[in-house]
């Protein structure tokens, strides 16, 4: 599942996301700087990212996915996403994401 990612220094990079794994995975297997300390349990906000324009539709975040996201100073409303919580699906190929900057 093709995946373009922008790094925070504006560097583009492709990846190929496997099936069933979270972009969270997906970015950290790719060596990219995610912490995502707390493994996924939707608890850190470390694996922040911004969905790109044009990237195909996402399932809407939970409520306490927005509650999480809303107390970061960089949360962009309906932008930001954890990508612990987006599961790849073949539906995604194209997706683009920017990681957001750290806290
Ligand atoms: Fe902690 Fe996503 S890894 S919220």
């Amino acid at each position: 599942i093709a995946i373009e990612v922008t790094d925070r220094k504006g560097r583009i990079s492709q990846l190929a996301g496997t099936e069933g794994l979270t972009l969270m995975d997906a970015l950290k297997s790719q060596g990219l700087p995610v912490a995502a300390t707390c493994g996924g349990a939707k608890s850190c906000a470390t694996c922040h990212v911004y969905i790109g324009e044009g990237s195909p539709p996402l399932d809407l975040p939970d409520e306490d996915e927005v509650d999480l996201l809303s107390e970061s100073d960089h949360y962009r409303e309906g932008v930001s996403r954890l990508s612990c919580q987006i599961v790849l699906v073949p539906t995604l190929g194209g997706l683009h994401v920017e990681l957001a900057p750290q806290d």
